[in-house]
């Protein structure tokens, strides 16, 4: 346990906007600050932190704490690791009272980790600088490279001797574990011996962002040998390959600064970039990148470039995790270095303005990038060219940052030629993976519509109470979907799936809002789990619970035979039709009315398998209906929200929803103005 002396010394210290901002880019936003959440995936921020209150709130996801239950949550510590952190970013001496041994055992271990790479990186520094082969074979071969002094210095770089155990020796004297010794990696066990486990390698230290040794990477020299040309660390507490970007530590000012992270693949193009005075740039170690690198990047900025040699496997590797980039809001750009050349070989002959000048100019957006590098693959082949137009509609379709609707647009339009596809069946493809998604986001929302008295007394907006009722509840096309589900359910789809279950594929329980049809779904979901051969049109007019079986007969005795006269006058035996269709019928009607009798025979064919087109239809008009409730709640929100920002993301979003709107509208056949 910590003392309480201590923790009251911390708690004097702690700044709470410090600690967060370490973590996530905070902008000040009046007497708060704003950031993207850490705890949950967010394009626009909504993640608050009060300096006043000492206090943070997410309103995305809910989160909300105070400094120290942040660092808790933040990097999975416990209370007392918590304090521990805090205590060592404050300078605070920690006054211990007592530590469970597993705790202890858990620090010592990493410390002890820490302690040790330090050393070793001292050893290798010393061995390059301070020893003959040092000098001779490692120090010769950076400068061969370019790299100068002052570099090799800054990023601590050093030299593994040749010898077996010339490390081994020096950290035995000193007494270092040997299990932890051989946890780094630096040393290894071989027929009972130890012995060093880089040897004859020049090495590159790999800092955390506080500028400790993780772990290292250790170049061969010789280039004719078998052995990997890299040795790394192996993981261990420390050294978590998929959370590390190298260079990080050196980068993370310069990437702020120039709102723009540059990611390459090796050590020695991190090395001479920075040597050519580009700062803002990190490697990835030539795999592909993984959501903590990401997150990592995203603490510092949006702007992601990635640089690779265009020959290189690494590039596929790279743009395989990249979806994940778009997923968090990234603006991801790919140059290829031409001509076999790498980042550092390049740099180094052209020198930096020409460098930075070509990176700017050459920059592409990611999803045109792949498309290109894709469509070179597939060839003629037609399956996978579909899977393609797949692949891109998903990946556009990610570019959901709110400013980016023109340019969603714009690789609409571009990817549509490059793929030799109709631009609005594309187009279509974007907005079907958007829906998918906003689904999830709609059940949020309804959560968040505001009750009546809110709604009638202003303040959410200016509605009277019919109108509320008309725009906010789904009610009449629920009802008339849980009609259909009764009478219908029970039967199938040209014998194979049962209709209950289409429907409960097509409309998610959660976003039904009438109680009513709400507990009927419910009942019928469970009947088909436990007894199905129950299930058809007159079960729950029987059913034990009196409410729902009211309910069951009021829906059943809908009261639109108006609608079946017509359709007896016109000769069709339809059935009977609800308020739904009213707008199709009446168009219907006229048709008959005119006398055209081309579009009657029209009408007839589609009629023809018309179970279909009705239980089509009333999820058609569900859907419609509850997306256009979210745009008037979208519309609302703009009305009250004028700071740009937000603004900006309302109008995408009501963007988007109108051409879903749209595009549903053009599948039911009705006309929307506006
Ligand atoms: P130079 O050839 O000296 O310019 O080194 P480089 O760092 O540019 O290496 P390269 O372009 O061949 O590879 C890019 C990155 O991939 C390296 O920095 C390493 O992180 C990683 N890498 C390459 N080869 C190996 C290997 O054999 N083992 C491991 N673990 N990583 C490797
Ligand atoms: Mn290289």
């Amino acid at each position: 346990m910590i003392s309480q002396n201590t923790i009251q010394e911390i708690l004097s210290r702690i700044d709470i906007i410090d600690v967060i901002g370490e973590f996530v880019k905070l902008k000040k936003r009046g007497a708060n600050y704003l950031g993207n959440c850490p705890f949950h995936n967010e394009k626009t921020p909504s993640f608050t932190v009060s300096p006043s209150k000492e206090i943070y709130k997410c309103f995305g996801c809910g989160k909300s704490g105070n400094t120290i239950s942040f660092v808790m949550e933040h990097e999975k510590y416990n209370y007392v690791e918590a304090l521990k952190w805090l205590a060592n970013k404050y300078g605070v001496e920690v006054e211990e009272t007592f530590v469970s041994q597993e705790q202890k055992e858990q620090f010592q271990t990493a410390d002890s980790l820490f302690i040790i790479n330090s050393f070793a990186e001292k050893f290798f520094i010393d061995q390059l600088f301070h020893t003959d082969e040092g000098r001779d074979i490692g120090l010769s071969y950076f400068k061969e490279r370019g790299f100068r002094e002052g570099i090799i210095e800054k990023f601590r770089l050093g030299y593994a001797p040749e010898g077996r155990t010339v490390f081994t020796d020096e950290a035995l004297t000193r007494q270092y574990n040997k299990e932890l010794l051989l946890k780094t990696g630096l040393i290894a066990e071989r027929g009972g011996q130890l012995q060093d486990n880089y040897r004859g390698r020049v090495i590159f230290p790999i800092h955390n962002n506080s500028g400790k040794v993780i772990g290292f990477g250790a170049r061969i020299l010789k280039t004719n040998e078998k052995a990997p040309k890299y040795i790394n660390t192996p993981e261990n507490e420390l050294y978590v390959k998929s959370k590390i970007l190298y260079g990080s530590y050196f980068a993370r000012t310069a990437i702020d600064k120039a709102d723009e992270c540059l990611l390459v693949e090796g050590y020695t193009d991190v090395v001479s970039l920075h040597q050519a005075g580009i700062e803002n740039v990190v490697a990835s170690g030539g795999t592909s990148l993984t959501v903590d690198q990401l997150r990592l990047v995203k603490k510092y900025t949006n702007n992601l470039t990635i640089i690779y040699d265009g020959d290189s496997a690494g590039v596929k590797a790279a743009v395989r995790g990249l979806d994940l980039a778009l997923e968090e809001g990234l603006n991801v750009k790919l140059v290829l270095i031409p001509d076999g050349e790498d980042p550092d070989s390049y740099v180094n002959k052209v020198g930096a303005s020409a460098f930075t000048s070509f990176v700017q100019t050459n920059k592409k957006d990611f999803i045109l990038f792949q498309l290109e590098l894709s469509l070179k693959d597939i060839g003629a082949d037609p399956v996978k060219k579909s899977e393609l137009v797949n692949k891109i509609a998903e990946s556009i379709s990610r570019v959901n940052k709110v400013e980016d609707f023109t340019k969603q647009q714009d690789y609409i339009k571009q990817s549509s030629h490059l793929l030799g596809i109709d631009e609005a069946g594309l187009n279509a493809l974007v907005n079907k993976y958007i829906r998918d998604r906003l689904t999830v986001q709609e059940r949020k929302l309804s959560a968040a519509t505001p009750d009546k008295e809110t709604a009638a007394k202003g303040e959410a907006g200016n509605f009277d109470d019919t109108t509320f009722d008309m725009l906010f509840k789904d009610q009449l096309q629920e009802r008339e979907l849980a009609r259909i589900l009764l009478e219908y359910g029970h039967r199938s789809w040209e014998g194979q799936t049962l209709i209950a279950d289409y429907i409960f594929n097509e409309i998610d329980e959660l976003d039904i809002e009438d109680k009513e049809v709400s507990v009927l779904v419910h009942a019928v979901k469970e009947l088909l789990k436990s007894r199905p051969e129950l299930f058809n049109d007159k079960y729950f007019i029987y059913h034990e619970d009196k409410a729902l079986s009211t309910f069951v007969i009021s829906l059943l005795n809908h009261p639109y035979e108006e609608s079946k006269k017509w359709v007896d006058k016109a000769g069709q035996n339809m059935g009977y039709q609800t308020s739904l269709f009213q707008q199709g019928y009446d168009a219907f009607v006229r048709t008959v009315a005119d006398g055209n009798e081309e579009e009657l025979n029209q009408y007839k064919l589609i009629s023809e398998d018309k179970t279909k087109d009705i239980i089509i239809s009333a999820i058609r008009y569900l859907k419609l209906k509850k997306i256009k409730r979210m745009l008037l709640q979208n519309q609302q929100d703009m009305e009250l929200d004028k700071k740009f920002e937000k603004f900006a993301e309302l109008h995408f979003i009501h963007r988007s929803l109108k051409d879903m709107e749209r595009e549903i509208a053009e599948q039911l056949g009705t006309v929307i103005l506006k």
